[in-house]
């Protein structure tokens, strides 16, 4: 058992290497996937640090290259690098630059592979599929390259995608890491909650972003972290804001925008009630339920007092709320 999963990481590496020299290397590579990076802003050294590749657009280039060096097929289906299909062998990132995954010790553990073309068939992005080594509710893309400077700053970003984690570490900001997309998990929490007690998330300046996340938010709250949140303007994400902004200009944003996430969440949520007492009581339970997930007392009086004064309504009325959820045990 052991060894098979130590033989999917092998060929893992070998496959961010491959993917990696090629774009560097070769004609096409440089022609189509480096030239993608470069015209995305992205530096030698950013492409470097993050091991960026690419999969040459042939069916099976890669997957040829792989078993003429020794790896065995089994491997290479079991990581989803070859999609075996009727004795006929494909590689599944055909034609994509590739972000390759790394745990949190710098083993590859997948890949996330974006599409060049706008085709509208296809996905943006197609990932590695859940394997013995790849779990995607557990990984966050990049905390391997964040991770000292999470512990350092004692806080550590939130974003959704890939290219919002290289951005920001390009730009001088290098506590990040990316939900990759999926709803945020309590595993994925912990691996932070290791480092820091502080996260602050930003999301991508479109609604259907910011009601997703806060479902996860509650869940930082349940490990005792303090949760800050930044909203980019609308259209815009943390990626397309660093490339638009000097470093100076982003971090007094990330300064200036950011609210405390109870606070935040009151706010959007009452500005959706438009003063209707039924959705106002709704509101209402929907905040204490947040405070109810924080472990420490202190710190949930701080928040129903908070609330109390922003909702305009007693601190009596929220206290017996909070009591009611709590001794019902959530
Ligand atoms: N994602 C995914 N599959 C998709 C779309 C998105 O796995 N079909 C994940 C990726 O990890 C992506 C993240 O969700 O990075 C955020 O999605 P989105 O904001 O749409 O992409 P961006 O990261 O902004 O990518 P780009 O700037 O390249 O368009
Ligand atoms: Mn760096
Ligand atoms: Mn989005
Ligand atoms: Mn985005
Ligand atoms: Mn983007």
């Amino acid at each position: 058992q052991m060894n098979e999963r130590e033989s999917m990481f092998l060929v893992s590496t070998f496959a961010k290497d491959y993917f990696h020299d090629v774009m560097l290397n070769s004609n096409k590579g440089k022609a189509i996937g480096l030239s993608y990076f470069k015209e995305r802003g992205f530096k030698d050294e950013t492409i470097k640090t993050f091991e960026l590749g690419y999969c040459l657009d042939e069916w099976d280039a890669f997957t040829k290259a792989a078993l003429a060096k020794g790896y065995d097929l089994k491997y290479l289906a079991s990581t989803g690098l070859t999609i075996v299909k009727e004795n006929r062998q494909f590689d599944r990132f055909k034609g994509r630059v590739l972000f390759p995954i790394h745990s949190m010790s710098g083993r590859i553990l997948g890949f996330g592979g974006r599409i060049l073309t706008a085709d509208k068939k296809a996905a943006k992005y197609l990932n590695s599929p859940e394997s013995d080594i790849y779990h995607k509710s557990k990984i966050l893309y990049g905390l391997f390259q964040a991770k000292k400077e999470i512990a350092k700053q004692d806080n550590c970003y939130l974003v959704e995608g890939y290219t919002d984690v290289i951005s920001f570490h390009q730009t001088g900001i290098e506590n990040v890491v990316a939900s990759s997309g999926t709803a945020l998990s309590a595993d994925q929490i912990r691996l932070v909650n290791r480092l820091t007690k502080n996260i602050t998330v930003l999301f991508d300046g479109d609604a259907a972003g910011i009601r997703a996340s806060i479902r996860g938010i509650d869940l930082i709250l349940e490990q005792g972290m303090n949760v800050r949140v930044v909203q980019f303007p609308d259209g815009e994400d943390p990626d397309s804001f660093a490339k638009s902004h000097t470093t100076e200009a982003l971090k007094k944003y990330l300064e200036d925008a950011s609210q405390d996430f109870i606070n935040f969440k009151v706010s959007l949520l009452l500005k959706e009630s438009n003063n209707d007492p039924v959705k106002k009581a709704g509101v209402i339970r929907d905040i204490v339920m947040s405070i109810s997930k924080i472990p420490d007392g202190i710190q949930r009086e701080v928040y129903v007092q908070e609330c109390a004064r922003i909702m305009e309504i007693s601190e009596r009325v929220l206290f017996s709320e909070l009591a009611q959820i709590i001794t019902k045990g959530n």
